[in-house]
């Protein structure tokens, strides 16, 4: 025995053997194991003491390692169960990988049930703890505990956005960014990018119906054109005409694998060849584009040109800011210049191409969901569109093609109020993964431990019959003669709440007004249900299973 052990496959653990008279005599058992233990039943060894590290707590580092060794010496180890405490959860995980294989393809049906078990429940997902907090008021704590938590989205979207970028910044960075960012989206501001979602909208109802005349008047499923519009209005308002139409479509069809690449649960590397791999590629098109049209931008801007997009509004703060110093430093600060508010500072052609490319990731699957399931809603409740058909021509004085200004698309309550009432009946968001920063005790007897993710959901908050009695029902009502609004105040999570809610969710609202409006005044469609019409299909955001069939024509008055 001795000699088999000194072959080349010895362990080198065999070296134990000379040591074991210094240890306690109870551990010689077990170091006889280890010296006795042939190649497999070492492998194997490890493989049981990987597995017992795995369903152990992630808390603490050094109790990991205890947890390891302990698995190696062969005693008895903790486990997730006892990581999971108190709250739902399955009683054990998969080894290394938890539910990984289910939650590449993510069901409704089985997130629905986790949030149906518990306002706490729990799952594990190769080494992430994962919290979901499912109530309202478990789902607001989390959202308003900046202290404990901080935004996490998928590791890999550090990579995709850029590990440096503001929306992953905490605390005061982010909220000194963020203010930054808030004069974006006043309503000054929304008034002048409204042209250009006009014209957006304009151009794609044409192709609507073109797509509808090249199927011989069949249906067509239409979530990737409704994806692709949106990605279309979405970067005229952010980058205006500075993105030449080339590279708009290119964006718009490349964007669903950034879409793949950041779906909840994914694999943590990127490898060439898989989703994430094609997501970066996507990212960095999308950021060399945006870099091209800061610089453009900023020229135009510099030359007092008027801002058309979200770009310009933020490229002409910063040389307002830097105007201001300047007259601060010379002394003429009291010749009739505004101090900007906040002052800026100059960001270079990249760093305003990430931080507009946020609010593209932000905003183009949430906008791409509520787009769709507008249609199909419509279209399946025609004396809604009619109402909305009704208030959207008495808005344009009689014509159709007539344009809005940003007080008559406001002034259309009925029309807000269908946008609202979808949003909640179809929010677009189900959950927001946050990283929890320190123990995170939130309630009195379940602490989430520090490095999990506790994911707030939105859907329960916004089905609670107590607040929209029949919540099952789309019922604009709700928000047009309704006490929804003030009564919903605290449940309407949609957008969230707490220091990262929604930037751009004015902005959103008013926009799927004008877009339903529009095509209430120029378009015909109708939707040719199908089983799967009703049924959630999560693709980051939620969509119906169908992808939503549709039939376009132009409108006759
Ligand atoms: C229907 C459309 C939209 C929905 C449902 C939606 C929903 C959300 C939700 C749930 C959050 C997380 C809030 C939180 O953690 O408390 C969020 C964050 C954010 N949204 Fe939206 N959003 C929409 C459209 C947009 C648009 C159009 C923009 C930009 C123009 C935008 C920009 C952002 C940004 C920048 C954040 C991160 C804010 C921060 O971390 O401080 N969103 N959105």
């Amino acid at each position: 025995m001795e000699t088999s052990n000194a072959t080349s496959f010895a362990s080198p653990l065999a070296n134990a053997k000379y040591v074991a008279s210094a240890l306690p005599a109870q551990l010689e058992p077990v170091i006889n194991a280890i010296v006795n233990a042939s190649m497999w039943q070492i492998f194997l060894t490890l493989l049981a003491a990987a597995v017992l590290y795995d369903q152990s707590t992630p808390s603490s580092r050094s109790l990991r390692d205890l947890v390891g060794l302990a698995a190696a010496a062969g005693f008895p180890v903790f486990s997730y169960i006892w990581q999971k405490g108190s709250i739902v959860g399955p009683p054990m995980k998969l080894p290394f990988m938890g539910p990984f294989l289910e939650s590449m393809d993510p069901k409704f049906e089985e997130y629905y049930a986790k949030w149906l078990s518990g306002p706490l429940s729990c799952v594990s997902v190769f080494h992430k703890f994962v919290v979901i907090a499912s109530t309202r008021d478990m789902a607001r704590k989390v959202f308003n505990a900046p202290g404990f938590v901080k935004p996490c989205v998928v590791d890999v979207a550090h990579k995709l956005l850029g590990a440096d970028n503001w929306v992953f910044l905490d605390g005061k960075a982010h909220i000194d960014f963020r203010k930054g960012l808030n004069g974006l989206f006043t309503r000054k501001a929304l008034e002048c990018y409204l042209p250009g979602q006009t014209e957006v909208y304009t151009q794609y109802f044409k192709r609507f119906v073109s797509v509808t005349e090249e199927a011989g008047g069949k249906p067509v499923p239409f979530m990737a054109e409704f994806r692709e519009v949106m990605c279309a209005v979405s970067c005229r308002t952010f980058v205006g005409h500075y993105l030449p139409d080339e590279s708009l479509k290119k964006i718009a069809d490349d964007y669903y694998l950034i879409t793949a690449a950041l779906e909840l649960v994914n694999f943590p590397i990127i490898i060439p060849f898989t989703r994430t791999w094609y997501g970066k590629k996507a990212a960095d098109l999308v950021l060399h584009e945006f870099s091209k049209c800061a610089a453009k931008s900023k020229v135009r801007m510099r030359t007092g040109g008027e801002v058309t997009c979200i770009m310009d509004a933020w490229v002409k703060q910063m040389i307002d800011s830097e105007r201001w110093r300047e007259a601060e430093a010379n002394g003429t600060i009291n010749e009739g210049i505004e101090k900007p508010s906040p002052l800026l500072r100059d960001f270079t052609d990249y760093e305003i191409a990430q931080t507009i490319f946020t609010f593209l990731f932000a905003s183009q699957d949430a906008t791409s969901s509520a787009c769709t399931w507008l249609f199909q809603i419509m279209a399946q409740r025609p004396e809604i569109l009619d109402r909305v058909r009704e208030e959207n021509i008495k808005v344009r004085g009689g014509d159709p093609h007539a344009t809005l200004n940003l007080d008559q698309v406001e002034s259309m309550t009925y029309t807000r109020a269908v946008v609202k009432e979808l949003l909640r009946y179809r929010p677009p968001v189900l959950m927001v993964p946050y990283q929890v920063k320190k123990d995170f005790p939130i309630t009195e007897t379940y602490t989430v431990p520090k490095g999990a993710m506790v994911i707030p959901t939105t859907y329960m908050a916004l089905r609670d019959p107590e607040v929209y009695p029949n919540p099952d029902v789309f019922d604009p009502e709700r928000y047009y003669s309704g006490d929804a609004e003030v009564k919903g105040a605290k449940n309407f999570l949609v957008f969230g709440t707490g220091p990262h809610y929604c930037l751009g969710q004015q902005y959103a609202q008013l926009n799927l007004a004008l877009l339903i409006g529009m095509a209430s005044v120029l378009l015909s469609w109708e939707h040719y249900p199908t089983p799967l019409s009703e049924e959630i299909k999560v693709f980051a955001t939620i969509f119906p299973k169908d992808d939503c069939p549709l039939t376009f024509t132009d409108r006759k008055w």
